[in-house]
Formats: C-alpha cells, sequence, structure tokens
C-alpha cells in the first residue's frame, strides 16, 4: 500500500502547472518583479473575491496582522483578546507592536475562540479582539461582533488558514476593521512561497497598511512613518491569480473529504471537529481529538500511523499561553483547559486537494487499527 502525507501540494500542481508556468513566464517576460501589474491585479481580484473595498497585498501573513495593529496604533499600554490556540504568528504581531496579548480559552468542538469567554477578559485597556478562524473553520462572529460594537473594539480576523470560508453568507475577511490572509503554500489559496494581504472596507486603513509596508512611504523617497518592507512580489501574485479561480472548488473537494472522513470515522474513540453554526468551514485541517490523559498516548498513535504510512500533524502541540515566549505574562497550566486539552488530544488526519475516496479507507482501516492495537 502507497504511503499518504499530510498533505501533497505536487498533486495541485500537476493539474494546473501549465497555467501558472504561462503567467510566470509573462511576469518574468514583464520586467516588473516587485510591484506593477501582476500584483495590481492580484488585490482588486481578491477583494472582488471576498466582496470588500480594498485589498494590500504584502510578504506575509503575519506582515498582515502586523500591518494592521500597526495602522490601527495599537501598542504599549494596549490588550487585544485572542485566542490560547494558534500558530504562533497571531500572538508574535500583538507582542511586536507592545501590545499584550490576552487569552481567552476555546471551544474544542470547534478549535476556535469561545466567544462566550471574550465579555470576561475586557478591561479599560482593551483595544481589539483577535479572532482566529482555525483549520478552515470561521469563529463565531456574530457574538464576537455584538461584544467587540458594545464595547467599542476593533476586530481583526485571523483569516490565515481560511480563505473563502463564510459566515451567515459572508466570506471570512469581510466582517472585522480587516482581514489578515496568509498565502503560504498549504493554505487553502497558497502561493509558491511566503505572500500574504490585508483586506479591509476601510480606505483609509487601507492606505495607511499601504504606506507602513512601503517603509512608511507614500511618495517615492518621503517617509512619514517607521514602516517596513513587505512585498508580494509580481510571480506570487501571477500564481495566485491563476489559482484564486479555483479556490471554490477546492474548497468544495476539501468539504467533500471532510464529510467522508466524519462518515468513515464515526463511531470510533476520535471526537470528530464540527461546524461552527452559521459557519461553513473550508477544512485548511481536518483535526480529531483523540480522547487522552497524555500528549505521549497520542504521539504514540502519530508514531504507529507514521509507520503503517499515514502522515498526520500536531496543530499545535503547546497552546500560545504555555509558550516559553510568554512565560512573563505569568498563565499556569489549568488556566485554558480546553486549549491545553486541545494541545495534548489533536491529530490532524491528511487533507489536501486530490486525497481519494480510496486513500481515506485507507487512513480510516489503519487509524482504526492503530487504535486498537494501543488499546490492547
Ligand atoms: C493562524 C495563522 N495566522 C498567521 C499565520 C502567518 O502566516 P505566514 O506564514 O504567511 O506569515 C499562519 C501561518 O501559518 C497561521 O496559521
Amino acid at each position: 500500500m502507497n504511503s499518504i502525507p499530510p498533505i501533497d501540494l505536487t498533486r495541485q500542481y500537476f493539474r494546473f502547472g501549465p497555467e501558472m508556468e504561462t503567467a510566470t513566464a509573462d511576469v518574468l517576460r514583464s520586467g516588473r518583479y516587485i510591484g506593477g501589474a501582476a500584483v495590481d491585479a492580484f488585490e482588486q481580484q481578491f477583494a472582488t473575491y471576498l466582496g470588500v473595498s480594498n485589498c494590500v497585498a504584502c510578504h506575509s501573513g503575519t506582515d498582515a496582522l502586523y500591518l494592521v495593529m500597526r495602522a490601527l496604533n495599537l501598542g504599549p499600554g494596549d490588550e487585544v483578546i485572542t485566542t490560547a490556540f494558534s500558530f504562533i504568528a497571531t500572538s508574535e504581531a500583538i507582542a511586536l507592536v507592545g501590545a499584550k496579548p490576552v487569552f481567552v480559552d476555546i471551544d474544542c468542538s470547534t478549535f476556535n475562540l469561545d466567544a462566550e469567554q471574550v465579555a470576561g477578559a475586557i478591561t479599560e485597556r482593551t483595544k481589539a479582539i483577535l479572532p482566529v478562524h482555525l483549520f478552515g473553520q470561521p469563529a463565531d462572529m456574530g457574538t464576537l461582533g455584538e461584544i467587540a460594537a458594545h464595547n467599542s473594539l476593533y476586530v481583526i480576523e485571523d483569516c490565515a488558514q481560511a480563505t473563502g470560508a463564510s459566515w451567515q453568507n459572508r466570506k471570512v475577511g469581510s466582517f472585522g476593521q480587516a482581514g489578515c490572509f496568509s498565502f503560504f503554500p498549504t493554505k487553502n489559496l497558497g502561493g509558491c512561497g511566503d505572500g500574504g494581504a490585508v483586506t479591509t472596507n476601510d480606505a483609509d486603513l487601507a492606505a495607511a497598511i499601504r504606506q507602513l509596508k512601503n517603509h512608511g512611504s507614500s511618495q517615492r523617497y518621503r517617509h512619514e512613518a517607521t514602516g517596513i518592507n513587505s512585498r508580494l512580489d509580481g510571480l506570487q501574485a501571477a500564481i495566485l491569480s491563476v489559482k484564486l479561480p479555483y479556490l471554490d472548488d477546492w474548497n468544495r473537494e476539501r468539504q467533500e473529504i471532510a464529510a467522508r472522513y466524519q462518515t468513515l470515522l464515526a463511531p470510533s474513540q476520535l471526537k470528530l471537529p464540527q461546524a461552527t453554526p452559521g459557519g461553513i468551514s473550508v477544512w485548511n485541517q481536518y483535526t480529531v481529538l483523540f480522547d487522552t490523559e497524555t500528549a505521549a498516548a497520542r504521539d504514540r498513535l502519530q508514531e504507529k500511523l507514521q509507520h503503517s504510512g499515514i502522515g498526520t500533524m500536531v496543530y499545535y502541540p503547546i497552546p500560545l499561553h504555555r509558550q516559553p515566549v510568554y512565560h512573563n505574562l505569568g498563565y499556569q497550566d489549568g488556566d485554558l483547559p480546553q486549549a491545553e486539552k486541545a494541545a495534548r488530544q489533536v491529530l490532524s488526519l491528511p487533507m489536501f486537494p486530490g486525497l481519494t475516496p480510496e486513500e481515506q479507507e485507507q487512513i480510516a482501516c489503519t487509524l482504526k487499527d492503530c487504535l486498537a492495537a494501543i488499546a490492547d
């Protein structure tokens, strides 16, 4: 039997490679490698896709988050409420502007911020809520939006893992002051290198971000703020423009894969992911919980699967509030129990467009065998 990796980007490439090669050759021949028509066209196309009025492309999802917080003037003395269960870039961007990340626990059935707990974390220093649409699953934007409006807080959406996901028929990245996207190759819309974008309906915010990402400059060699160099290059923009029209089809394929897992794996000892009511997930990851008291048992299951040819990932083994870099914030084990439970129990199964039903059957069968072997 063939082994199955957690993600295989070559399958996507072999379906659309020639189109991408033509588009990149056009950029190579144009001589415009930074900025230029390819980047302008992609920004327009992506804004239209999401139904927002502005898109500012940048170097990465991390930069997108950082640039939004800089443009909103968040900094020392400010607090930003976010989830305790995400990739480090989410809270890193908060810390990079000098603000304090305030971590709130998650709902383990969706892996997203537990919106009901957000209100309790608000202080007079709170300036923003930063929900993450983790694993492709939209956060509860209704409750979060109400809390933000009631307390005059910004909402900054981390959409890195959820390009194309929607909540109440609206695409994520169109709810808050800004949406932050990553085009890292494994994302739902991935380039062939780093890339990111900010989306917003606020033209002034878009202009401020455009200036900050260009060394604080709107006019050549005149600098009005301390900015950074954060560009999406023309080759990536050309590749993303080729891929974007296929994104909805790939996301539908991911939804079919998730539905098939749901059927193949139930019932089992695994807790399967649930959809957020009102939300449509685009399944960047299909992540199950292995009901165990120790991460070591989950790691054993992962090793057994690996030996049997099934690649899986642990996103994420340490919740953000327990990362060494945040020891100074004073969180202890047990403070955010659901995020800690997720870190102990999560296992992300192979998920990528092109994964076949036969492969999924092989994964489900092997998984059941490995679970039985561990129980013995
Ligand atoms: C939830 C989340 N936020 C932000 C980022 C940062 O994106 P990038 O890798 O493009 O900087 C990632 C990337 O993995 C992510 O998963």
